[in-house]
Protein backbone atom coordinates (compact mmCIF):
# COMPACT_ATOMS: atom_id res chain seq x y z
CA UNK A 1 0.00 0.00 0.00
CA UNK A 2 1.01 3.34 -1.05
CA UNK A 3 0.58 5.52 1.68
CA UNK A 4 1.84 9.15 1.99
CA UNK A 5 0.33 9.84 4.94
CA UNK A 6 1.59 7.85 8.13
CA UNK A 7 0.98 9.66 11.39
CA UNK A 8 2.49 5.84 13.32
CA UNK A 9 6.03 7.21 11.96
CA UNK A 10 6.34 9.32 14.60
CA UNK A 11 5.03 7.19 17.21
CA UNK A 12 7.01 4.44 16.85
CA UNK A 13 9.52 4.89 19.83
CA UNK A 14 9.58 6.62 23.43
CA UNK A 15 12.36 8.55 21.74
CA UNK A 16 10.86 9.78 18.88
CA UNK A 17 7.71 10.30 20.78
CA UNK A 18 9.60 12.85 23.50
CA UNK A 19 10.85 14.51 20.47
CA UNK A 20 7.42 15.73 18.88
CA UNK A 21 5.34 16.02 22.07
CA UNK A 22 3.46 19.32 22.41
CA UNK A 23 2.75 19.84 25.64
CA UNK A 24 4.04 19.05 29.18
CA UNK A 25 3.44 19.84 32.72
CA UNK A 26 6.83 21.65 34.39
CA UNK A 27 7.21 21.40 38.37
CA UNK A 28 7.43 25.06 37.87
CA UNK A 29 3.59 25.00 36.65
CA UNK A 30 2.33 23.40 40.05
CA UNK A 31 0.69 25.33 42.99
CA UNK A 32 0.34 23.20 45.69
CA UNK A 33 -2.47 23.85 48.07
CA UNK A 34 -2.27 23.87 51.66
CA UNK A 35 -4.65 23.97 55.05
CA UNK A 36 -3.71 25.41 57.95
CA UNK A 37 -4.61 25.63 61.88
CA UNK A 38 -3.61 26.75 64.89
CA UNK A 39 -2.83 24.46 67.33
CA UNK A 40 0.51 22.17 67.83
CA UNK A 41 1.69 18.68 66.91
CA UNK A 42 -1.25 18.55 64.88
CA UNK A 43 -1.32 16.68 61.23
CA UNK A 44 -5.26 15.72 61.00
CA UNK A 45 -6.09 13.86 57.74
CA UNK A 46 -8.86 14.90 55.18
CA UNK A 47 -10.66 11.28 55.02
CA UNK A 48 -12.16 12.43 51.48
CA UNK A 49 -8.93 13.48 50.44
CA UNK A 50 -5.82 10.58 50.66
CA UNK A 51 -2.74 12.72 51.33
CA UNK A 52 -3.66 15.89 52.42
CA UNK A 53 -3.76 17.19 55.75
CA UNK A 54 -5.08 20.08 58.11
CA UNK A 55 -1.76 21.30 59.47
CA UNK A 56 -1.03 22.70 62.91
CA UNK A 57 1.93 25.64 62.06
CA UNK A 58 4.87 23.62 63.27
CA UNK A 59 3.29 20.05 61.27
CA UNK A 60 2.70 22.90 58.10
CA UNK A 61 6.40 23.92 58.63
CA UNK A 62 7.63 20.16 58.19
CA UNK A 63 5.17 19.72 55.31
CA UNK A 64 6.59 22.98 53.30
CA UNK A 65 10.22 21.44 53.53
CA UNK A 66 8.66 18.46 51.21
CA UNK A 67 7.57 21.12 49.02
CA UNK A 68 10.34 23.36 48.63
CA UNK A 69 12.74 20.20 47.78
CA UNK A 70 10.20 18.79 45.32
CA UNK A 71 10.95 22.22 43.76
CA UNK A 72 7.48 23.54 43.65
CA UNK A 73 7.62 27.16 43.42
CA UNK A 74 3.99 27.96 44.80
CA UNK A 75 1.64 27.13 47.58
CA UNK A 76 -2.46 28.69 47.79
CA UNK A 77 -3.33 28.99 51.09
CA UNK A 78 -6.44 28.26 53.39
CA UNK A 79 -7.02 28.57 56.72
CA UNK A 80 -8.89 27.23 59.25
CA UNK A 81 -9.60 29.87 62.28
CA UNK A 82 -10.37 28.87 66.00
CA UNK A 83 -14.24 30.62 65.92
CA UNK A 84 -16.14 31.41 63.47
CA UNK A 85 -18.73 33.98 63.30
CA UNK A 86 -21.18 35.92 61.12
CA UNK A 87 -18.66 38.49 59.70
CA UNK A 88 -16.20 35.72 59.36
CA UNK A 89 -13.43 37.68 61.77
CA UNK A 90 -10.63 35.87 61.47
CA UNK A 91 -9.86 36.52 57.94
CA UNK A 92 -8.52 39.86 57.99
CA UNK A 93 -7.24 39.54 61.93
CA UNK A 94 -3.74 40.23 62.04
CA UNK A 95 -3.20 37.43 63.79
CA UNK A 96 -5.38 35.23 61.94
CA UNK A 97 -4.20 31.98 61.18
CA UNK A 98 -3.28 33.23 57.23
CA UNK A 99 -1.34 35.82 58.56
CA UNK A 100 0.01 34.14 61.12
CA UNK A 101 1.10 31.34 58.43
CA UNK A 102 2.54 33.62 56.00
CA UNK A 103 4.63 35.37 58.56
CA UNK A 104 6.37 31.90 59.26
CA UNK A 105 6.72 31.06 55.88
CA UNK A 106 8.32 34.08 54.57
CA UNK A 107 10.43 33.68 57.94
CA UNK A 108 11.49 30.31 56.94
CA UNK A 109 11.24 29.95 53.24
CA UNK A 110 11.42 33.51 51.97
CA UNK A 111 11.96 32.09 47.82
CA UNK A 112 8.51 29.86 48.15
CA UNK A 113 6.16 32.22 46.67
CA UNK A 114 2.88 32.63 49.14
CA UNK A 115 -0.50 32.69 47.62
CA UNK A 116 -3.46 33.71 49.73
CA UNK A 117 -7.17 32.13 49.17
CA UNK A 118 -8.85 35.40 49.90
CA UNK A 119 -12.93 34.47 51.13
CA UNK A 120 -14.72 34.13 54.11
CA UNK A 121 -16.59 30.75 53.66
CA UNK A 122 -14.06 29.10 56.10
CA UNK A 123 -14.28 32.05 58.73
CA UNK A 124 -18.31 32.59 58.55
CA UNK A 125 -20.10 30.32 60.79
CA UNK A 126 -22.98 30.41 58.49
CA UNK A 127 -20.23 28.79 55.86
CA UNK A 128 -21.31 31.24 52.93
CA UNK A 129 -18.32 33.26 51.18
CA UNK A 130 -20.13 36.86 52.21
CA UNK A 131 -22.14 38.42 54.80
CA UNK A 132 -25.73 37.52 55.22
CA UNK A 133 -28.99 39.60 55.58
CA UNK A 134 -32.42 37.60 55.63
CA UNK A 135 -31.21 34.95 54.45
CA UNK A 136 -29.22 36.37 51.58
CA UNK A 137 -25.39 37.19 50.59
CA UNK A 138 -25.15 40.83 50.13
CA UNK A 139 -22.68 41.77 47.65
CA UNK A 140 -21.71 45.15 48.20
CA UNK A 141 -21.07 45.38 52.20
CA UNK A 142 -18.87 41.91 51.51
CA UNK A 143 -16.49 43.44 49.05
CA UNK A 144 -15.13 45.69 52.02
CA UNK A 145 -14.42 42.73 53.82
CA UNK A 146 -12.20 41.43 51.57
CA UNK A 147 -10.59 43.89 50.37
CA UNK A 148 -9.77 43.99 54.53
CA UNK A 149 -8.50 40.57 54.14
CA UNK A 150 -6.17 40.83 51.12
CA UNK A 151 -4.86 43.91 52.70
CA UNK A 152 -3.89 41.79 55.84
CA UNK A 153 -2.13 39.24 53.77
CA UNK A 154 -0.57 41.60 51.78
CA UNK A 155 0.71 42.98 54.99
CA UNK A 156 1.76 39.98 56.38
CA UNK A 157 4.20 38.99 53.50
CA UNK A 158 1.68 37.18 51.03
CA UNK A 159 3.23 37.17 47.27
CA UNK A 160 -0.22 37.19 45.40
CA UNK A 161 -3.81 37.11 46.48
CA UNK A 162 -6.71 34.80 44.92
CA UNK A 163 -10.11 35.92 45.54
CA UNK A 164 -12.58 32.71 45.33
CA UNK A 165 -15.79 34.49 46.83
CA UNK A 166 -17.13 35.47 43.07
CA UNK A 167 -19.02 38.60 44.58
CA UNK A 168 -19.55 41.21 41.41
CA UNK A 169 -16.95 43.66 41.57
CA UNK A 170 -14.38 41.96 44.01
CA UNK A 171 -11.06 42.31 41.47
CA UNK A 172 -11.41 46.54 41.76
CA UNK A 173 -12.57 46.50 45.23
CA UNK A 174 -9.14 44.58 46.26
CA UNK A 175 -7.19 46.24 43.94
CA UNK A 176 -7.78 49.60 45.08
CA UNK A 177 -7.40 48.27 48.39
CA UNK A 178 -4.09 46.74 47.56
CA UNK A 179 -2.99 50.04 46.03
CA UNK A 180 -4.34 52.66 48.33
CA UNK A 181 -1.86 50.65 51.06
CA UNK A 182 0.80 50.54 48.97
CA UNK A 183 0.69 47.36 47.64
CA UNK A 184 0.34 48.00 43.90
CA UNK A 185 2.86 45.48 43.54
CA UNK A 186 1.50 42.47 44.40
CA UNK A 187 -0.73 40.57 42.38
CA UNK A 188 -4.22 39.34 41.81
CA UNK A 189 -5.32 36.00 40.73
CA UNK A 190 -8.89 35.68 40.46
CA UNK A 191 -11.29 32.95 40.26
CA UNK A 192 -13.03 34.55 37.57
CA UNK A 193 -14.78 31.43 36.00
CA UNK A 194 -15.69 29.56 39.33
CA UNK A 195 -18.44 27.18 39.01
CA UNK A 196 -21.21 25.95 41.53
CA UNK A 197 -19.74 22.89 41.25
CA UNK A 198 -20.12 19.50 43.25
CA UNK A 199 -16.60 18.32 42.45
CA UNK A 200 -15.73 20.72 45.80
CA UNK A 201 -17.27 18.29 48.53
CA UNK A 202 -14.25 17.00 49.94
CA UNK A 203 -12.75 20.76 50.29
CA UNK A 204 -15.60 21.08 52.31
CA UNK A 205 -14.90 18.69 54.43
CA UNK A 206 -11.23 19.97 55.07
CA UNK A 207 -12.52 23.37 55.49
CA UNK A 208 -15.12 23.00 57.30
CA UNK A 209 -16.80 25.81 55.23
CA UNK A 210 -20.17 23.77 53.76
CA UNK A 211 -22.86 26.41 53.97
CA UNK A 212 -25.29 25.97 57.12
CA UNK A 213 -28.50 26.78 54.85
CA UNK A 214 -28.91 27.02 50.87
CA UNK A 215 -25.68 26.55 48.70
CA UNK A 216 -23.65 28.78 46.36
CA UNK A 217 -25.97 29.33 43.26
CA UNK A 218 -26.60 32.65 43.94
CA UNK A 219 -22.87 33.44 43.40
CA UNK A 220 -21.19 31.10 42.24
CA UNK A 221 -21.94 29.97 38.30
CA UNK A 222 -24.10 27.87 36.75
CA UNK A 223 -22.38 24.80 35.32
CA UNK A 224 -24.05 24.60 32.02
CA UNK A 225 -22.58 28.67 31.17
CA UNK A 226 -19.68 29.01 28.76
CA UNK A 227 -20.63 32.36 27.47
CA UNK A 228 -21.04 33.93 31.32
CA UNK A 229 -17.71 32.65 32.25
CA UNK A 230 -15.85 35.01 29.58
CA UNK A 231 -18.49 38.11 30.75
CA UNK A 232 -17.08 36.83 34.56
CA UNK A 233 -13.70 36.75 32.95
CA UNK A 234 -13.28 40.13 30.71
CA UNK A 235 -14.80 41.81 33.89
CA UNK A 236 -11.82 40.85 36.49
CA UNK A 237 -9.62 41.77 34.03
CA UNK A 238 -11.04 45.02 33.29
CA UNK A 239 -10.97 45.58 37.30
CA UNK A 240 -6.97 44.50 37.48
CA UNK A 241 -7.08 41.02 37.48
CA UNK A 242 -3.24 39.37 36.59
CA UNK A 243 -4.18 35.93 36.32
CA UNK A 244 -7.27 33.73 35.97
CA UNK A 245 -8.71 30.64 37.56
CA UNK A 246 -10.68 28.56 35.62
CA UNK A 247 -12.54 25.99 38.41
CA UNK A 248 -13.13 22.68 38.14
CA UNK A 249 -10.42 22.07 35.84
CA UNK A 250 -11.23 18.41 34.72
CA UNK A 251 -15.09 18.95 32.86
CA UNK A 252 -14.04 22.77 32.17
CA UNK A 253 -11.15 22.20 29.76
CA UNK A 254 -13.29 24.16 27.25
CA UNK A 255 -13.41 27.25 29.66
CA UNK A 256 -9.79 26.95 29.61
CA UNK A 257 -9.18 27.06 26.19
CA UNK A 258 -11.79 29.88 25.69
CA UNK A 259 -9.92 31.80 28.38
CA UNK A 260 -6.54 31.30 27.04
CA UNK A 261 -7.79 31.91 23.07
CA UNK A 262 -9.77 34.90 24.36
CA UNK A 263 -8.08 36.88 26.42
CA UNK A 264 -4.38 35.69 26.71
CA UNK A 265 -3.54 36.22 29.87
CA UNK A 266 -2.04 33.74 32.12
CA UNK A 267 -4.21 30.96 33.28
CA UNK A 268 -4.47 28.61 36.16
CA UNK A 269 -6.63 25.63 36.10
CA UNK A 270 -7.96 24.45 39.53
CA UNK A 271 -7.68 20.59 39.92
CA UNK A 272 -10.29 20.89 42.68
CA UNK A 273 -10.70 18.16 45.82
CA UNK A 274 -13.66 16.40 44.21
CA UNK A 275 -11.45 15.28 41.14
CA UNK A 276 -8.50 14.57 43.32
CA UNK A 277 -10.66 12.30 45.50
CA UNK A 278 -11.97 10.17 42.41
CA UNK A 279 -8.43 9.53 41.61
CA UNK A 280 -7.46 8.28 44.80
CA UNK A 281 -10.50 6.55 45.52
CA UNK A 282 -10.02 4.67 42.18
CA UNK A 283 -6.46 3.94 42.68
CA UNK A 284 -6.43 2.49 46.13
CA UNK A 285 -9.13 0.24 44.96
CA UNK A 286 -6.40 -1.07 42.01
CA UNK A 287 -8.65 0.30 39.16
CA UNK A 288 -6.46 2.80 37.74
CA UNK A 289 -2.63 3.48 37.27
CA UNK A 290 -2.28 6.37 39.48
CA UNK A 291 0.34 8.34 38.43
CA UNK A 292 -0.27 7.87 34.67
CA UNK A 293 -4.12 9.25 35.44
CA UNK A 294 -2.82 12.05 37.10
CA UNK A 295 -0.33 12.93 34.78
CA UNK A 296 -2.35 12.39 31.71
CA UNK A 297 -5.19 14.82 33.44
CA UNK A 298 -2.47 17.25 34.02
CA UNK A 299 -1.03 17.19 30.64
CA UNK A 300 -5.47 17.59 29.22
CA UNK A 301 -5.18 20.88 31.53
CA UNK A 302 -2.12 22.28 29.30
CA UNK A 303 -3.18 21.46 26.05
CA UNK A 304 -6.12 23.27 26.85
CA UNK A 305 -4.06 26.08 27.33
CA UNK A 306 -3.17 26.37 31.18
CA UNK A 307 -0.21 28.04 31.85
CA UNK A 308 -0.39 26.61 35.82
CA UNK A 309 -1.92 24.06 37.74
CA UNK A 310 -3.87 24.22 41.11
CA UNK A 311 -3.26 20.53 42.35
CA UNK A 312 -3.33 18.52 45.17
CA UNK A 313 -1.41 15.71 43.44
CA UNK A 314 1.57 18.64 43.26
CA UNK A 315 3.97 16.52 45.79
CA UNK A 316 3.64 13.43 43.16
CA UNK A 317 3.69 14.93 40.22
CA UNK A 318 6.60 16.64 40.98
CA UNK A 319 8.59 13.43 42.11
CA UNK A 320 6.52 11.52 38.62
CA UNK A 321 8.16 14.52 36.45
CA UNK A 322 11.68 14.20 38.06
CA UNK A 323 11.67 10.67 37.38
CA UNK A 324 10.72 10.61 33.66
CA UNK A 325 13.77 12.75 33.37
CA UNK A 326 16.20 10.64 34.47
C1 LIG B 1 -13.57 29.09 49.01
C2 LIG B 1 -13.00 28.03 48.13
C3 LIG B 1 -13.52 26.78 47.80
C4 LIG B 1 -12.56 26.14 47.02
C5 LIG B 1 -11.51 27.02 46.87
N1 LIG B 1 -11.80 28.19 47.54
C6 LIG B 1 -14.77 26.13 48.22
C7 LIG B 1 -16.06 26.59 47.70
O1 LIG B 1 -16.16 27.51 46.92
O2 LIG B 1 -17.03 26.02 48.18
C8 LIG B 1 -12.69 24.75 46.48
C9 LIG B 1 -11.40 24.05 46.27
C10 LIG B 1 -11.50 22.59 46.03
O3 LIG B 1 -12.58 21.98 45.94
O4 LIG B 1 -10.44 21.99 45.92
N2 LIG B 1 -14.64 29.78 48.51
Amino acid sequence: MNLINRPRRLRSSEAIRRMVRENHVRIEDLIYPMFVMFGEKKKIPVSSMPGVYNYSLDEYLLALKEVAEAGIPAILLFGIPEVKDEVGTGAYDHHGIIQEAVRLTKLHYPNLYVITDVCLCEYTDHGHCGIIQEGKVLNDPTLKLLAQTAVSHAEAGADMVAPSDMMDGRVAAIREALDDEGYSHIPIMSYSAKFASAFYGPFREAAGSTPQFGDRRTYQMDPPNGNEAMLETALDIEEGADIIIVKPALAYGDITYRTKEQFGLPVAAYNVSGEYAMVKAAAEKGWIDEKRVVMESLVSMKRAGADLIITYHALDAARWIKEDQL
